[in-house]
């Protein structure tokens, strides 16, 4: 048992989003709703109820609407009392006190790894978690996700990346884990491949949107070469950590959504709005009712 405690996260989202444009041309990806909240927002959310009490958002100098989602607008909130609207009021107000929000801007848009690098003085000496600003978790455990990893952490003491079980069919897309499997559901990984073929790949665990990080990594991705797209990869720079560090993986209880692409975003419209009890049995009966006439 470590007993680390994990009070501060990371979550970037500066990247362009080109796998969603032309609505990401002026809208943040992190922006884009299920149901009625903006991703972010279920991001932060996950962190808070992990007992994230710190967050840094890395962002680029176009995506000031985030600021703005976070902040508060008195304005409006005026006019929702003077109104008696306190559902809403309450709905606005729930965005306060979640965390602290600290913001720092990435200079050049060079890749993930390049992202929590600027994390550097924020994180300091402390453990930190790192959850991507565009994935939103659905935890089937009642422990939010990152809470999942933070307590492996706990445990092991030392850096833990999330793990998703794929399909041998789609294995091909992700960051693959190789290891031994300590307990149900953590990994000692010994080797991380990019994208292998199913025959090749060393386990059905793909890399999955979700980190804590002892300090160590900062020197990790000071030693990385730029990778793929000339990029900053975090991937390489915990392929380097993993010769001489030990380098956990937690096979999460849940499902990702990845929300920068739009079959995930699809998709997760679809889980999240049928689990709305307001809204649930009659998108249930549009559902099938369509579906239904697709067949006809
Ligand atoms: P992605 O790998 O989805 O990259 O980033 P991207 O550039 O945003 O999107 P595509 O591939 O062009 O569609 C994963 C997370 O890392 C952030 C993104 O904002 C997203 O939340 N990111 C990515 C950065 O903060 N900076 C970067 O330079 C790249």
């Amino acid at each position: 048992m470590s007993g680390k405690i994990v009070r501060k996260a990371v979550i970037p989202a500066a990247g362009f989003g080109t796998r969603f444009l032309p609505f990401t041309k002026s809208v943040p990806k992190e922006l884009i709703p299920l149901v009625d909240r903006p991703v972010l927002q279920y991001v932060v959310e996950e962190a808070a109820a992990s007992g994230i009490e710190d967050i840094l958002l890395v962002l680029s100098t176009e995506k000031e609407a985030v600021i703005r989602h976070f902040n508060p607008f008195p304005e409006l909130e005026n006019r929702l009392r003077e109104r008696n609207k306190t559902t809403e009021l309450a709905v606005l107000k729930k965005l306060d006190g979640m965390a602290r929000i600290h913001y720092v801007y990435q200079q050049e848009l060079n890749g993930l790894g390049d992202a929590i690098r600027y994390a550097e003085s924020f994180a300091g000496n402390d453990p930190f978690a790192v959850l991507l600003g565009d994935t939103v978790m659905d935890s089937s455990n009642g422990v939010p996700v990152i809470g999942q990893l933070i307590d492996v952490f706990r445990r092991y003491g030392a850096s833990v990346v999330a793990l998703e079980e794929v399909p041998k069919e789609r294995i091909h897309r992700y960051g693959v884990a190789g290891g031994t499997m300590l307990d149900g559901a953590v990994l000692k990984i010994r080797e991380l491949v990019e994208k292998p073929a199913p025959e090749k790949a060393p386990s059905n665990l793909a890399v999955a949107a979700r980190y804590v990080f002892e300090p160590e990594i900062f020197a990790a991705l000071a030693r990385t070469p730029r990778g793929k797209d000339n990029e900053l990869q975090i991937t390489d720079a915990m392929k380097f950590l993993l010769t001489e560090r030990d380098f956990y993986g937690c096979r999460i209880a849940g499902r990702r959504y990845d929300i920068g692409n739009p079959m995930g975003f699809l998709q997760g419209t679809v889980e999240f709005g049928l689990k709305r009890p307001e809204f649930r049995e009659e998108f249930k009966a549009f559902l099938v009712r369509t579906l239904q006439q697709m067949k006809d």
